[in-house]
């Protein structure tokens, strides 16, 4: 092996339209984001598997190959880990593997570290085994990781981490499309609490149990929203983008997904002037988006600021993963 060292990067992700419903098989729109998680695999000859992960505190794991997987592993450990150990079930071989990751973004914001961290390590032991494989062999790799480690999730995070841009994501990877759109006139509100994606997923679940009708017409309106949603962002008529958004997150609210924190944000944005808002993602907490004219776009910021949330300023349609060196 020439090169024993390679680094990669993926970015984040937005969930701009679609949350829930994606995980039963309609279509979200998701978007990649500029803060990346960048990750460094190097081959060393003895067998066994070390991660160091300074921004989140973890110095020195060190475990033996053959117990990859085994045991109680750290949170901020576990997805580098199950995807080293995918990739070499599939790829075996006789040494050893230390990686370093570094993220560029807050783990607790919910812009999909889980999902960039899995990808970034899938696609640098790509590169340093000169695996050849499909991109779709590493999304399914990659989405099968995030499975194993959260038992829950439509793999739409882990298809913005590896193909970046504005895609619209469809009956759990089936379709995947991307959309060429220039600039999303985006706002992002952080509401300070972290939200449990695997907890909130499965309390749709459970609603959906209760009520199947009612919850089934719930996700396939918001199927049509998307629908009608990927028309207007092609078109560019944000307006109307916000406007389905609004619709959108009235049926997340009716799922009880929502928080008073987000609800805050939301009237907060809207009432500055945004065109629409919701939340994004798997709701409880995390971020909220509005879509807002650029003379409004001040007036919006420092709402949201001051209804006490945080703006953070990222940028949507980032490129997938990359080579790094
Ligand atoms: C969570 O970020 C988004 C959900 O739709 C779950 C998923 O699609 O994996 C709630």
């Amino acid at each position: 092996m020439k090169n024993n060292s390679v680094t990669t990067s993926a970015p984040g992700k937005l969930l701009l339209m679609g949350d829930h419903a994606v995980v039963y098989g309609y279509p979200c729109i998701v978007s990649a984001v500029s803060e990346r998680i960048a990750v460094t695999v190097t081959t060393i000859e003895e067998p066994f598997f070390e991660l160091d992960a300074l921004d989140v505190n973890i110095h020195g794991y060190k475990k033996s190959m053959s117990e990859m997987g085994v045991g109680v592993i750290p949170r901020d450990v576990i997805f580098a880990e199950l995807a080293a150990k995918n990739f070499i079930k599939s790829f075996p071989f006789s040494g050893g593997i230390s990686i370093k990751t570094h993220s560029q973004f807050s783990q607790s914001i919910g812009f999909g570290s889980s999902a960039a961290t899995v990808v970034s390590t899938l696609a640098a032991l790509v590169k340093l085994f000169h695996t050849s494989i499909f991109e779709k062999q590493i999304f399914l790799l990659a989405k099968q990781t995030v499975l194993d480690v959260q038992g829950v999730g439509s793999g739409f995070d882990v298809a913005a981490a590896l193909y970046g841009g504005t895609l619209v994501f469809q009956n759990k990877g089936e379709t995947i499309e991307p959309l060429t759109i220039s600039a999303i006139p985006l706002i992002v509100g952080y509401t300070g609490i972290k939200a449990d994606t695997a907890t909130i997923v499965q309390s749709v679940a459970q609603k959906r149990e209760k009520e199947k009708g009612k919850v089934d017409r719930i996700f396939e309106a918001i199927g049509k929203l998307v629908e009608e949603a990927k028309g207007k962002m092609l078109e560019g008529d944000w307006e109307r983008v916000g406007r389905l958004m609004d619709f959108n997150q009235d049926y997340l609210r009716d799922l009880g997904v929502s928080s008073e924190k987000l609800e805050s944000l939301i009237s907060a944005a809207k009432n500055a002037g945004a065109w629409g808002a919701k939340l994004s993602g798997a709701g409880g907490g995390d971020c909220m988006i509005a879509v807002t004219s650029q003379d409004k776009r001040a007036a919006v910021t420092a709402a949201i600021d001051h209804a006490g949330g945080t703006v953070i300023n990222v940028l949507p349609g980032e490129q997938g993963v990359r080579a790094e060196t």
